[in-house]
């Protein structure tokens, strides 16, 4: 009866780490953001003079306030006019190929520049699991730029394809650094990444590719 009891324990507590692995499926809950910043602030010259990316040693570890991972997201791939306008330039003005996600202490959630809210992706904190580089894990907030293979279909040549994913995430990545030099922000574009992990943790499509991880703090 002993041995029935201990084994039937075991038994459990294999199930219960077995879920502890099993990721959170996406959720359909969704985050409105405050609205972004769209006049005054530091001027863009002075935020060009300030740019630069915070010592990875020593990032910022204090988490950003609601406003400003709202201004940062925005300046990475935010409307700017009317519903097909974007602060980043996309081929031909498609609607943005580069999808953003923020891995944050309480979870990963991506951003839906239609509706300027955060949807929920997963309950993990993944920030540890991102980064090939140790500090990776220390900035309070990780932004993810992937290329989403269903909206580059639209570009019909493959090379262009990745061309652009690219072009748009060098752009949406500096629009951030200005946004974050101008809000006083730590800001450090992170190409060593565990991509694998990484399209793991988010549910990504298997032509889905993550290009960079833009770190930030305060
Ligand atoms: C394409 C690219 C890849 C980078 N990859 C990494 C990286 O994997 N890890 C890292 O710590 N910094 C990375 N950086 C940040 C650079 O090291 C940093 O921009 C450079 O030292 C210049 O500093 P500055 O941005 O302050 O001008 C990368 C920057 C670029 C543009």
């Amino acid at each position: 009866m002993k041995k029935f009891l201990a084994l039937t324990v075991l038994f459990i507590f294999a199930m219960l780490a077995a879920l502890a692995e099993i990721h959170v499926p996406r959720a359909s809950a969704d985050t409105k953001l405050p609205e972004p910043q769209t006049s005054g602030g530091m001027g863009l010259f002075e935020a060009l003079k300030k740019r630069q990316s915070a010592p990875g040693g020593d990032f910022p570890t204090a988490p950003l306030s609601d406003a400003e991972l709202s201004n940062a997201l925005w300046a990475a791939t935010g409307l700017n006019r009317g519903e097909t306008g974007w602060t980043v330039p996309m081929d031909r003005g498609l609607p943005p190929y580069v999808d953003v996600y923020a891995a944050l202490p309480s979870g990963v959630f991506r951003y839906d520049w239609k509706a300027h809210s955060l949807a929920d992706v997963s309950k993990q904190d993944i920030r540890s699991k991102i980064g090939l580089q140790n500090f990776v894990a220390s900035a309070p907030c990780s932004l993810i730029f992937v290329a989403n293979a269903e909206s580059l279909a639209a570009i019909k040549n493959e090379e262009l394809r990745h061309q652009f994913a690219d072009v748009a995430a060098g752009a949406m990545t500096q629009d951030v650094y200005l946004a974050a030099a101008s809000m006083g922000l730590g800001a450090r574009y992170i190409h060593s990444i565990k991509e694998a992990d990484i399209k793991r943790e988010l549910s990504l499509n298997d032509r889905d590719s993550v290009i960079c991880l833009m770190l930030l703090g305060k």
